[in-house]
């Protein structure tokens, strides 16, 4: 992909209405553009991050076993009033009529109808455990929606729904769902805490909460500096000393990024969905729900990482792992050489590289590369290429290398973690 043809606008003065670094900076790279209070549009550079994020969600519920379903967001106020929230939930809850007046929720989440789905569709105990799982628009009528994607009124979520037979094999579902969340957090690279937390207005009895710290954060986690035993500040109360291993605690202010509940019968039973046992008697549900806020990864994963420059992506979630930066201006000879060494990298490792093949001066470049926090930039000087060298630069550490073009393939290779090395010598052997 070239940046002649991208459509996007870097800036970089600071933006007057953005509070936190991930807003100011997603807004300056041209990642989002705000539409109205709490709602983005995403930018082609916006929309890649997002689609990568899911690609990794989706591989990792598909390991621990669940199975994609899309459900409307659109929900009718009859399945709400049966579990009691079309009152209960409040005013976060857009509601909305038809022309015949009947009512209907735009949905901030799913457990009344993945409920009603399960009724229908689970009838034997030789049928369950399911988990079912989705990657879609919620809607919350926030009160403060602020920070850019960190609290937004519509936003990405991958909510899931396990159905056991009982308690025990609703709590094994629930432990399959929390390794797939630190697979999932660690193959983004992010680093997390689980903490336990409060069951809050989705109900049931245990509940935990993964927390990527950061000082933006608006929720504060106390957490042990040796071990991994952490807790949302309400369940810590006044403890001051680790129940593990009795060293002293911290706290720190942490971003929300996931939340499991194990909800028991809270759903199954006003709504009266349940199996038939082996002995042929109708039995409610065990539910467990499993959500992340995959649009508010891309902020997470910003205040977590960044600097003065701007962005830092961890390798999974950049929109391209590379870019080429030809510094030739008007050079029409370098350009043309960029264009073929992003082709040689495309080639192996295909929708990774991004060419700036604008007619910009090298520090444009080289502040929009930052700005948008490509992990590696593929410097193409004249110099260096007279001696047929490349210089690179790893966004991550600033450290730079001189190579010789031929080795670029391989020492990608190594950097993006991938075998394509290995592959290439075989060819080059036959
Ligand atoms: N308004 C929002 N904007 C962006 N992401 C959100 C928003 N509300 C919740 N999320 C994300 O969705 C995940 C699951 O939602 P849930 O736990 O029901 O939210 P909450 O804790 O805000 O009630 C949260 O862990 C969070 O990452
Ligand atoms: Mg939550
Ligand atoms: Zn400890």
């Amino acid at each position: 992909m070239r940046t002649t043809r991208l459509p996007y606008v870097t800036f970089h003065e600071e933006p007057a209405e953005a509070e936190v670094v991930s807003h100011r900076l997603m807004l300056r790279g041209s990642y989002v553009k705000k539409v109205a209070g709490g709602l983005y549009d995403f930018l082609p550079l916006g929309a890649r991050v997002l689609r990568r994020i899911e690609s990794i969600i989706r591989e990792e519920m598909d390991r621990a076993g669940a199975f994609e379903v899309l459900m409307p967001a659109l929900q009718p106020a009859e399945l709400w009033q049966a579990t009691d929230r079309w009152d209960k939930y409040g005013k976060e809850l857009f509601r909305i009529q038809d022309r015949h007046d009947r009512s209907f929720a735009l949905g901030p989440t799913h457990e009344e109808v993945v409920t009603d789905l399960a009724r229908g569709l689970l009838r034997s105990y030789r049928q369950l455990p399911v988990t079912l799982y989705q990657i879609q628009t919620k809607f919350r009528d926030e009160m403060r929606p602020r920070f850019g994607l960190m609290r937004g009124r519509e936003f990405v979520m991958k909510d899931a729904y396990s159905f056991a037979r009982s308690g025990e094999e609703g709590a094994a579902c629930y432990r399959e769902m929390q390794e797939a969340y630190f697979r999932i957090f660690s193959r983004l690279g992010l680093s997390v805490r689980m903490v336990e937390a409060d069951t809050g207005m989705i109900g049931g009895s245990s509940s935990h909460e993964f927390m990527v710290l950061a000082p933006s954060g608006e929720d504060t986690v106390v957490f042990c500096p040796s071990c991994s035993w952490a807790s949302n500040i309400e369940l810590a109360g006044e403890a001051t000393r680790c129940p593990l291993c009795q060293e002293r605690l911290e706290r720190t202010t942490a971003i929300e990024v996931g939340h499991v509940f194990d909800l028991g019968q809270r759903y199954s039973q006003p709504m009266e969905a349940g199996f038939l046992d082996p002995d042929g008697r109708e039995t409610l549900f065990h539910m467990g729900c499993y959500g992340i806020g995959v649009s508010r990864l891309l902020a997470a994963a910003i205040e977590q990482s960044h600097d003065d420059g701007g962005i830092i992506w961890p390798l999974a979630m950049a929109p391209w792992a590379v870019c080429v930066l030809p510094l030739g201006g008007k050079d029409q000879e370098m350009t043309a050489r960029g264009e073929r060494i992003a082709a040689i990298i495309e080639e192996r490792f295909p929708g990774e590289v991004l060419i700036d093949d604008r007619e910009a001066r090298p520090g444009v470049k080289f502040a929009d590369a930052d700005l948008c926090g490509f992990p590696l930039q593929v410097i193409l000087g004249e110099r260096n290429l007279r001696e047929d060298r490349v210089e690179l630069k790893v966004r991550k550490t600033g450290e730079r290398h001189l190579l010789p073009v031929s080795g670029l393939p391989e020492w990608i290779g190594d950097f993006l973690g991938r075998p394509g090395s290995m592959v290439d010598t075989l060819i080059l052997d036959r």
